[in-house]
This record gives structure tokens, C-alpha cells and sequence, in this order.
């Protein structure tokens, strides 16, 4: 899409040449480039959330609760299911997927004189939220496997004195999952510094993203774990990936009722609208069958992850970052991977350029589309490799 905002329109300073967000959205046979998950909702379900949203219809002339209550009480009763931890209403929030969640993290936390930190590479969404609300948004580099540097975040905590502490378990793009006692040498670090731009006596929040959690092997901890021990502590999680309903927007908040009521404050009044909260709690109703392809999606990423490391480029085996996620950051060492992702688009097969140079991101598909994929960075690289 070209630009064509006027010149003479008084966009912010800051938003001058800036463009929106967003990867291609590119009508291709195989689509492994937003790490959805491709199973789409089963016949049964796909009824309940008509007939959920032919319920509400009728009331449509009225706003929605705007605590919409009994969709945190649904979401309390999955955590408790998919975590094992059993949190309040008043420990849960809900908005317009995680995004949304983490923008009125920002706005409550964040803002002029304020700073955000976290650990790059990570989801290329954060600076935004930082800049749209006028926080400073810092970062410490990961190791070269990308775990997370503890070091270095430490040290910069304790001298940037962030408001927010921001970390994704499994990271994007890399799939890197945040290991429990990394977070909890954060969380009591947290305890003891101050936040720049507030008054004596503050501490950072720290949230993690957990945006792929339900990915993870089996037995592996969740940050929810940790939230009855540390009430600076938030994790934000959304339907939209593992649970197959990106396209209803739909993510929430996991933390002290303290975190949740400062939230609250930046809402906007009925954010979630009456159609939406219906449609979630159909889905939330029928969890097994949205959830049924997990393990499968797991599978997918351990087979994938081991047929690219099979794979070669200039002699040398594709690098293939360790995955607790629905997708791979592979190669380290594609010198045009650009190209690469040309070449794999002529094809049919759409993935994302994102992530350090060199490395490119797949996300997991149905089994037919995982085999065009390797048909087709066969042939790429093979191609390539002779010009
Ligand atoms: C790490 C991470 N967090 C949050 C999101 C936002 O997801 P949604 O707004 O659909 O919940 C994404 C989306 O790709 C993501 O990768």
C-alpha cells in the first residue's frame, strides 16, 4: 500500500514517516506466516458460536458488560484446566486479543519519563506500543542460542530503572521459552529497584508474554505459577494462537487485582463488544476441540526442526533456534534471505522475513502444507545454491 497522507495534515512528529504494522497479507495457497494455528473450528463449534451470536443479536441495541465477567470467569476456569492455577475474577482481564492487553499495559505503566524493557529479538510489536504512548523502549541483546541474557537484563534494570520489565515465554520470533528461575531472579530484582519517572517506593511490573504458552511440552512450569508469590507480576495470554481464534480478537491479563484495577483505568468503556464476548465463551466452551490439534502442531515442530537441520546451505546445516512454539526461526546463515523468501512465495508458500539477518521464520501447518513448504525450500535452495 502506498502512503498518502497530505503533508499538510498535523500527524504527530514522531509518526511522520512511520507506516502501520503488519506482515502481508497475501492470498497464497500456504499461509505459515502469522503462526496461526491452520486448523480451523470443527462443524459443532463453528454452530454454538452462530447460534451464541444469534443469541445476543436481539440485544445489540444495549451496550456489553463492560466487566465482561463471564468471560473472565470462563477464562479462570481454563487456566485452571490448561495450568493448573486458579486465579479470581479479579485477577483476570480480557481485551481485544494480547496486543490490546499489552497497549493498556503501556498506558498504565508506561509514558513520558517512563521506560519499558526487554530482550531482542523479540516481537516486533513492543516498540510500538512503546512509541504510542510515549515510553522509552529499551532492549538487552539475547545470547547467540537467544536465551535470555540475565546479566545484562539485570544490569539494566537496575540502571534504567524500567517501569515495565517485558519477556515472552516462548519468545517470537526465535520460540525460546523463558526459564522459571531466570523470571524469578527478575521478579526479586524488580523488587529491589525503583522505577524512573515515579515516586520513592515503586516497582517495575514485570509481564511476560505468553502468547504460545499452551505450545510448550508437556510438565513444562507457566509464569502463572508465580503469580500468588509476586504481585508485580503480569502474564498476558491470548485465544489466538494454540486456541485457534485469531480471527476473533480475543486475548486477557493474568495477574494481581492490583495490576488489573490500574488496567482498568485506561480501558476504553466496552471495549469488548457484545459479539465478541459471546463468541469466546462458545469457544471456551468447547476448549478440547479447539485445543485438539496441539500435541499434532507440537509434532509438526519437533519433525520440522529435524528435517531443516538436515537441510544445507553452502555446506554448511540449516541452524534451527530451539522451539517451544508453533514455529522455527531457522538458517543463520541465508545471506540473502529476501531472496529465500521471494523464491519460496513463487512457489505458494508465504513465511516471514523477521528476526537477526540471516535467519527466516516458518510457523506450523497442516501436514499437505508442511510438505509443499519442504518442497518447495528444497527446490529454493537447490536453486539458488547453482546461480
Ligand atoms: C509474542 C506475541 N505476543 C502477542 C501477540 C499478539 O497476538 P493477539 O493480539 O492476536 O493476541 C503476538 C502475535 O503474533 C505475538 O507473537
Amino acid at each position: 500500500m502506498t502512503n498518502t497522507i497530505p503533508q499538510d495534515l498535523p500527524l504527530r512528529n514522531d509518526l511522520i514517516g512511520e507506516v502501520p504494522y503488519g506482515a502481508p497479507q497475501l492470498d497464497v495457497p500456504v499461509c505459515l506466516n502469522v503462526n496461526e494455528n491452520p486448523y480451523q473450528p470443527e462443524p459443532a463449534v463453528v454452530d454454538e458460536i452462530a447460534e451464541r451470536v444469534r443469541q445476543v443479536a436481539p440485544t445489540l441495541n444495549r451496550y456489553p458488560d463492560r466487566e465482561h465477567t463471564a468471560l473472565r470467569e470462563a477464562f479462570a476456569r481454563y487456566l485452571k484446566r490448561e495450568s493448573g492455577v486458579w486465579l479470581d475474577v479479579g485477577q483476570i482481564w480480557g481485551a481485544n486479543g494480547s496486543n490490546e492487553i499489552m497497549l493498556q499495559v503501556f498506558q498504565a505503566f508506561g509514558g513520558p519519563g517512563r521506560k519499558a524493557l526487554g530482550a531482542d529479538p523479540t516481537y516486533s510489536m513492543y516498540p510500538e506500543y512503546a512509541r504510542d504512548t510515549f515510553t522509552q523502549w529499551l532492549t538487552v541483546p539475547r545470547r547467540d542460542d537467544f536465551t535470555l541474557d540475565l546479566d545484562a537484563l539485570l544490569r539494566a534494570m537496575g540502571r534504567e530503572k524500567p517501569a515495565i520489565v517485558l519477556l515472552t515465554s516462548p519468545n517470537n520470533p526465535t520460540g525460546t521459552i523463558l526459564p522459571m528461575d531466570d523470571l524469578e531472579a527478575v521478579l526479586k530484582a524488580s523488587a529491589e529497584i525503583g522505577v524512573a519517572g515515579a515516586k520513592d517506593g515503586v516497582h517495575p511490573v514485570v509481564v511476560v508474554d505468553e502468547a504460545y504458552i499452551e505450545f510448550r511440552d508437556p510438565g513444562m512450569p507457566t509464569a502463572l505459577e508465580l503469580l500468588g508469590r509476586y504481585p508485580n507480576l503480569a502474564v498476558s495470554r491470548t485465544m489466538s494462537k494454540a486456541f485457534a481464534f485469531a480471527g476473533a480478537r480475543v486475548g486477557y491479563l493474568a495477574a494481581s487485582p492490583g495490576i488489573i484495577d490500574c488496567v482498568r483505568i485506561v480501558r476504553m468503556p466496552y471495549h469488548l463488544s457484545a459479539v465478541t464476548q459471546a463468541t469466546a465463551l462458545a469457544a471456551l466452551e468447547h476448549t478440547d476441540e479447539q485445543l485438539a490439534q496441539v500435541s499434532h502442531l507440537r509434532e509438526t515442530r519437533e519433525a520440522t526442526a529435524d528435517w531443516l537441520k538436515h537441510q544445507t546451505w553452502h555446506g554448511q546445516p540449516l541452524k534451527v533456534a530451539d522451539s517451544q512454539s508453533n514455529f522455527l526461526l531457522f538458517g543463520g546463515s541465508f545471506d540473502d534471505r529476501d531472496r529465500i523468501f521471494d523464491e519460496l512465495l513463487k512457489r505458494g508458500v508465504l513465511i516471514r522475513v523477521v528476526g537477526p539477518e540471516g535467519w527466516l521464520r516458518v510457523c506450523m501447518g497442516i501436514d499437505e502444507e508442511m510438505a509443499r513448504f519442504r518442497e518447495a525450500l528444497t527446490e529454493v535452495l537447490a536453486q539458488l545454491e547453482h546461480e
